[in-house]
């Protein structure tokens, strides 16, 4: 309402009724006829029928309520007793074991060729060891390792290990999903079995010979504990070679057999020649003149990859170790004159490169 020019404001007050007008008095002055509810016995007798059923669906529909939220509430905290897990427990074990077995797959197509399928070790380190597996190899460490490469290890620049992640600079071929996938199956349990999945279909692999799914089982060893005042893994693993050569012992022993036989025998300075190449010794059987010392001149071909000499005599006991070099290198090494026999050679890091040197004539 708006004020009209030449009229006084507008205000709101009752509209004024003209005292003269009756008050409309119909409604209290209806006979009674008008207010009776024309309500049969019959009729009445079915609406407390009806409100009687009604009072049940609601009981009922309030009961299923509350049986659901009980029912839900043990399914999602567990039942008592241990009868079942909690649900989120569950879905997280579903789900980590669905990231090893994936994980497997991804290990063996790229990382098998140089740590081994069963992560014994090859071009790269041992990764199965449950020495470097308990603290060494832990998920911060595996992540960073595929983030930077293997110079992130020792600080080799020359580190064969390539990039893994697709955030490292540059980028590799796995992304975090992947990477976690491969870290749940480095740390899996070996108290735990997995199915091998196809990589592409991800349905499990029946082993044509027993015609049941194939399995794995984790590398973790839940119970390892490193013996007491066992020095933990070094951060870098090649340390693990370099460090105390019990070389001292290798002279001692052998002199006190070679005592009889006369330096003669070979002239001082004779040579032997090894060389390393794909994680193989070149030529698996030396030979070498008996109670002389000798120089080993080892060749490493392998291009990124450390290699040494160990010899070993008959019981298993090292009698020299060598340098450990990073190839494509050069060493001579001064071997202490060895008494005749049947000795072994390994190397250090690749325990499953293997020779023997035969001493004497
Ligand atoms: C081309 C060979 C090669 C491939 C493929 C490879 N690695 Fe390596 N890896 C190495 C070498 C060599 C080292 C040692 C690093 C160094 O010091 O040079 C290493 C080191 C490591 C280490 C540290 C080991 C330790 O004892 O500290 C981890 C963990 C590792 N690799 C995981 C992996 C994973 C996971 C994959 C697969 C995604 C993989 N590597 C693929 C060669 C390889």
């Amino acid at each position: 309402m708006t004020d009209q020019p030449g009229r006084p404001p507008e205000e709101r007050l009752p509209a004024p009724r003209p005292s003269s007008a009756p008050v409309p008095g119909a409604r209290f002055s209806a006979p009674p006829s008008a207010h009776r509810n024309d309500l049969t016995p019959e009729r009445a007798a079915k609406i407390v029928r009806q409100s009687a059923s009604a009072r049940w669906v609601g009981f009922l529909a309030v009961t299923v309520v509350a049986l659901f939220v009980i029912g839900y509430y043990f399914y999602e905290i567990g039942l008592p007793g241990g009868m079942s897990k909690p649900r989120l427990q569950a879905a997280s074990e579903d789900q980590q074991v669905t990231a090893v077995e994936r994980g497997y797959n991804i290990y063996q197509a790229n990382c098998a060729q140089c740590h081994g399928v069963q992560g014994q070790g090859g071009k790269g380190p041992v990764l199965n060891r449950q020495d470097k597996l308990f603290a060494h190899l832990n998920a911060d460490y595996i992540r960073s390792m595929l983030q930077v490469g293997g110079r992130y290890a020792c600080g080799n620049a020359l580190s064969i290990m390539p990039i893994w992640s697709n955030t490292g600079t540059p980028p590799g071929p796995l992304n975090y999903k992947q990477i976690n996938d491969i870290i749940a199956f480095l740390r899996a349990s070996k108290a735990d079995t997995y199915r091998v999945l196809d990589p592409s279909l991800f349905e499990p692999v029946i082993d044509k010979g027993t015609g049941k799914v194939k399995t794995f089982t984790g590398w973790v060893d839940p119970n390892y504990q490193p013996a007491a005042g066992a020095t933990p893994y070094p951060a870098c693993w090649q340390a693990e070679f370099t460090k105390a050569t019990p070389a001292p012992a290798a002279s001692g022993a052998p002199s006190a057999g070679a005592s009889g036989a006369p330096a003669s025998q070979a002239p001082a300075g004779s040579t032997v020649s090894e060389t390393a190449l794909n994680v193989a010794f070149g030529t698996a059987a030396l030979t070498a003149p008996a109670g002389a010392d000798f120089t080993l001149n080892f060749d490493n071909q392998d291009a990124g990859i450390p290699h040494n000499i160990v010899i070993k005599d008959a019981s298993g006991a090292t009698v020299f170790t060598g340098d450990l070099i990073t190839g494509p290198k050069q060493i001579a090494y001064s071997v202490k004159a060895l008494a005749a026999g049947d000795y072994t050679f390994i190397c250090a890091v690749h325990p499953n490169m293997m020779g023997t040197l035969k001493v004497g004539s």
